[in-house]
């Protein structure tokens, strides 16, 4: 049988820290030290432990030309056997077709390897940020300073402080109040329904296609109010949407030409669990009335920018820029947004029937009506937006 090894491959030797009681009787630390092979695969997406005879083996089967399995020599038969097994390797025999397929399919995404091996391995699967942040003592600024020490300082200044020069202040406008006003919401209503046209309004300031550069019948490249690498505009929004006027609550795939919502199958957990377990319980956040998934099509950026070591970096500013363009815009309709990655991802791709190698998500955003008392702390030390007057829509 003719075999090769996976496309995208990354090896680490990762230490595993135990308890031992015998370390910590004979005058120790307790601890056992020892070292061990991790593969990372990211058509597999999960990791993979290797001996050091697997480890030699990887190393001299080529990812691209098919070798036959015999001239590898019968000293590494079984660590092939066991490759093969793991997924590592792929083989041309029927047995493997399903690994194959895997494996090809990364291949024909042109992800850069580093990029596949860093998004494929970051995503979260059943994450609690809130719990976690409980059992190190980090939920507040306070505890956080008191269990990380100081922090590095807030500003920097590289001349001496009469070699600086003042910019002038200048008069304050509608933009600079409403960039005032832009604060992270964590205090949502949902006592009270969002307007259809409101959904409509925000969704399409942020994501709506404003024209279409049509090179060819095949080739066309949009334009939108957020900048996009090329101008490709691969991130796709896909929104959970409750307590929305003339809009069912349910999961929305939001086509940015039609500027219309397609209806997607409904989700196996209640949309309430969902939203939670997928903002890894951050309830502060899961109130909203509308939360969207930043979800780019990886493809659509890597038919140009193929195997680019730019590639991810430049996805992922891009969602940063449709997040400040989402908070500007509800902040000018008097609602509040919030942006966050601490989510779990895995959860997120199965509800919206995302492949993640295909169409990862990284980003969540969100946004619906402020409730009218802060629970959860908000950044707004200038009180811009905790004052009754500013917060009416
Ligand atoms: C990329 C990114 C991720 C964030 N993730 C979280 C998060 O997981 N949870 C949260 O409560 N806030 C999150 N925030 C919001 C920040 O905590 C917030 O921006 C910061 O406290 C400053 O407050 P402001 O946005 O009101 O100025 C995130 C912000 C950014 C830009």
């Amino acid at each position: 049988m003719k075999v090769r090894r996976c496309s995208i491959l990354h090896v680490e030797p990762r230490e595993q820290v135990e308890f031992n009681l015998a370390a910590l009787l004979s005058g120790g630390d307790g601890l056992a030290r020892g070292c061990r092979w991790v593969a990372l695969a990211p058509h597999l997406g999960h990791e993979v432990v290797v001996d050091e005879a697997e480890c030699l083996l990887l190393g001299r089967i080529s990812p691209e030309a098919w070798v036959e399995a015999g001239a590898l020599g019968d000293e590494m038969a079984s660590a092939l056997r066991s490759l093969l097994r793991k997924g590592l390797v792929v083989g041309r025999h029927a047995r493997y077709v399903e690994m194959r397929r895997k494996d090809e399919e990364v291949r024909a995404r042109h992800w850069h390897p580093l990029a596949a091996t860093f998004h494929a391995f970051t995503r979260w699967s059943g994450a609690d940020a809130v719990q976690a942040m409980q059992e190190t003592g980090t939920s507040t600024a306070a505890e956080l300073r008191e269990q990380l020490g100081t922090p590095p300082p807030e500003t920097i200044s590289r001349v001496a402080e009469n070699d600086s020069i003042p910019l002038a202040e200048d008069a304050c406008n509608d933009f600079d109040r409403l960039l005032e006003l832009r604060v992270t919401c964590r205090n949502f209503d949902t006592s009270r329904r969002l307007p259809g046209q409101m959904l409509s309004r925000l969704i399409g300031r942020v994501f709506r296609a404003r024209s279409c550069v049509r090179v060819t019948d095949d080739t066309v490249f949009l334009k939108k109010s957020s900048p996009s690498g090329g101008g490709l505009h691969p991130i796709e929004a896909y929104l959970l949407i409750r307590n929305v006027d003339g809009v069912a609550d349910g999961l929305y795939h939001y086509h940015p030409v039609a500027h219309a919502l397609e209806p997607l199958p409904a989700p196996e957990l209640p949309l309430d669990q969902l939203m939670l377990d997928a903002l890894a319980q951050q309830h502060w956040f899961a109130d909203a009335h509308v939360m969207v998934v930043l979800s780019p099509r990886y493809l659509r950026n890597f038919w140009k920018y193929r195997h680019h070591a730019k590639a991810y970096r430049a996805l992922v500013l891009e969602a940063g820029h449709l997040s400040q363009t989402l908070y500007l815009s509800a902040t000018e309709m008097g609602l509040g947004a919030y942006v966050t990655c601490a989510v779990n991802e895995t959860l997120l791709e199965k509800a919206f029937g995302l492949d993640p190698m295909a169409e990862g998500v990284l980003a969540v955003c969100g946004f619906g009506w402020r409730a009218p008392e802060m629970v959860t702390m908000e950044l707004d030390p200038a009180e811009r937006v905790w004052q009754a007057s500013s917060v009416e829509a």
